[in-house]
């Protein structure tokens, strides 16, 4: 018997509320298909929690996110802002200061193919299939957060501060390293230690926790490097260990990997908490059109299985669930291809229905 669960959503801004609506219908189909009990509740982020409070983190969401066993996220940021690069109360204020404030230091951005899709990607079919990799990117340090960060010269010279502690490089580390003893045992730490002091502690940290993992295969690349051999020979990595910007430039790069952003998933964990969320951002282009996929913010009901819940197997169903839905024909928008008929183009409630349909399928069992 699976232990009930309180989960905190939050739709937040563009396709956000679309996307968690449909993943949170297919996280109560898992709960009756299981036996478990969910309660759920929504909060305010972002843009909308701006219009609503003044505040893109209001001190009730935090408080809801505290007190929830895990947090689903759709997604932050409003075209409004691109505007005026001086505005002092933006989206993005939210989600970093609930990473900050919930402790999340470790986002762990699996990217994954679903062979259905390799026709998806800009890069060839023979070079990314087979692709497997688990970024671990630092979440709460680094040039995000690091003080000072100021104007000076009556606004004409602005800085942000590069800064990362050996506590910070080796919280991180740990986990990566456990990833890697647990899939094919190789782990790539990404800095830029040719020009950089904060990746010079971060190579030196990560050389010396390795001693204490003979068995995971160590290599450390340069971050412009990384990034060219992610598209040239994205096959080579298995876990990549980075810090908070790089890992947010390559993610976004390797994503590509998988055809669209649309189906990547992703948690962020702390020591006490944890957060569930899509890659892909708010999307205001589509955003209230219903067409917007699903499936990146259902695959991280997935993870939150996994990794929250210690249900290994019910995540992989729901992976499986997604990859029979794609395997039916079934696409949205974002990754139709040519040659997909019009009416195997589905909308965000269409595919949900898709999902939910295998799910309440008594044949489908956990394998
Ligand atoms: C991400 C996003 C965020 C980040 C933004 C929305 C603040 O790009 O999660 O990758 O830069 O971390
Ligand atoms: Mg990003």
């Amino acid at each position: 018997m699976i232990p009930a669960k309180t989960i905190t959503i939050l739709p937040g801004d563009g396709i956000g509320a679309e996307v968690t609506h449909a993943a949170r219908q297919v996280l109560e189909a898992i709960a009756n298909r299981f036996g478990f009990k969910l309660k759920t509740q929504t909060a305010l982020i972002g843009h909308e929690a701006i219009v609503a409070t003044g505040k893109p983190l209001p001190e009730e969401t935090l408080a809801a996110c505290k007190a929830a066993d895990a947090v689903l996220l759709g997604a932050v940021g409003h075209p409004m802002y691109d505007l005026d690069p001086s505005a002092k109360i933006r989206p993005e204020q939210g989600l970093l200061a609930l990473r900050q404030d919930l402790g999340l230091y470790a986002n762990l951005r699996p990217i994954q193919l679903f062979d259905e899709l390799l026709d998806a990607s800009h890069i060839k079919a023979e070079t990314v299939k087979g692709v497997d990799i688990l970024f671990f990117r630092e979440l709460t340090g680094d040039v995000y957060f690091g003080q000072p960060r100021e104007r000076r010269d009556n606004g004409n010279t602005a800085l942000d501060t590069m800064i990362y502690s050996r506590y910070e490089v080796e919280r991180i580390a740990h986990k990566a390293f456990v990833a890697a003893q647990q899939r094919s045992g190789r782990l790539c730490s990404v800095d830029k230690a040719n020009v950089l002091e904060s990746s010079r502690l971060w190579r030196e940290t990560v050389q010396q926790l390795a001693k204490q993992y003979p068995d995971v295969q160590v290599t450390h690349m340069y971050v412009d490097n990384a990034a060219m051999q992610l598209i040239k020979n994205p096959r080579q990595f298995d876990v990549v260990l980075t810090g908070n910007m790089f890992g947010d430039i390559l993610t976004d790069l390797a994503s590509e990997l998988s055809g669209s952003l649309g189906m990547l998933p992703s948690a962020s964990i702390g020591d006490q908490h944890s957060l569930y969320e899509p890659i892909h951002g708010s999307a205001p282009d589509i955003a209230g059109l219903g067409v917007a996929n699903p499936m990146a913010t259902i695959l991280s009901i997935a993870l939150m299985l996994e990794i929250s819940w210690q249900q290994a197997d019910i995540g992989q169903y729901i992976r499986q669930v997604v990859d029979l839905v794609l395997k039916e024909g079934y696409r949205t928008r974002d990754i139709a291809e040519s040659h997909t008929p019009p009416h195997k183009i589905l909308g965000t409630t269409a595919i949900t229905e898709r999902i939910i349909d295998k799910i309440e399928q008594p044949a489908l069992t956990l394998i």
